[in-house]
């Protein structure tokens, strides 16, 4: 099958052809979206970026949704992409940061499929984010300390959230084949189980 005769990105009902969804979460910049994508060619599934998805439906970037709604607007449309605004299988999404820090969110994408959780250490996602202002939470005086700051309280989260992969000095061709091999096992054994 090829990207172009993929079901509608926007409509939810499964794809019976299609494995469960591979969501790469983790921090800012340690390079969600672009293994996501990449991944997503190497499956042949739907590549889908919870910012980007939020952007496309409100028509305003993330800063704006900040700037005029709010953090607490834009945390409401990541559960909502994730409650109902995206398909059941097919997909390699790319969540926002921030996205499993909600109540009960990580217990959704778990439920919804395979969590890879992408790690960096703080100089590497300083180094990564520092080129665009398109991340209102890091748009502040000293974004390393910020930066060192999100890591700290997001800690217990990110490391409940799925396999970790460090992605810090490793090609992306590596990277790559480690999470492939993660989502085939980790696919294999949530369809065993009893009920899936
Ligand atoms: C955020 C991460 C960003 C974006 C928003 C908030 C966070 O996504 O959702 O700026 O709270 O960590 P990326 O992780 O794709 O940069």
């Amino acid at each position: 099958m090829t990207l172009s005769n993929q079901r509608d990105p926007k409509k939810g009902a499964p794809d019976a052809r299609k494995g469960a969804n591979l969501y790469l979460v983790g921090f800012m910049g340690t390079g969600k979206s672009t293994l996501g994508r990449m991944m997503a060619a190497r499956l042949r599934y739907t590549f889908l970026d919870s910012d980007g998805e939020i952007e496309r439906v409100r028509g305003k970037t993330i800063p704006e949704i900040f700037a005029t709604e709010g953090e607490e607007a834009f945390r409401r449309y990541e559960r909502e992409f994730i409650q109902s605004g995206h398909p059941s299988s097919g997909c390699v999404v790319a969540c926002g940061g921030g996205l499993i820090t909600q109540d009960g969110m990580l217990e959704a994408l778990k439920a919804k499929g395979v969590v890879v959780c992408l790690v960096a250490s703080a100089d590497t996602i300083l180094e990564r984010t520092a080129a665009n202002r398109n991340r209102p939470l890091l748009n502040c005086e000293d974004p390393r300390e910020r930066i060192r700051e999100l890591l700290a309280e997001r800690e217990p989260v990110y490391r409940r959230a799925g396999t970790l992969v460090l992605t810090d000095n490793r090609s992306r061709c590596e990277l790559l084949a480690h999470i492939h091999r993660i989502y085939l096992r980790e696919g294999r054994e949530r369809a065993s189980r009893p009920g899936s």
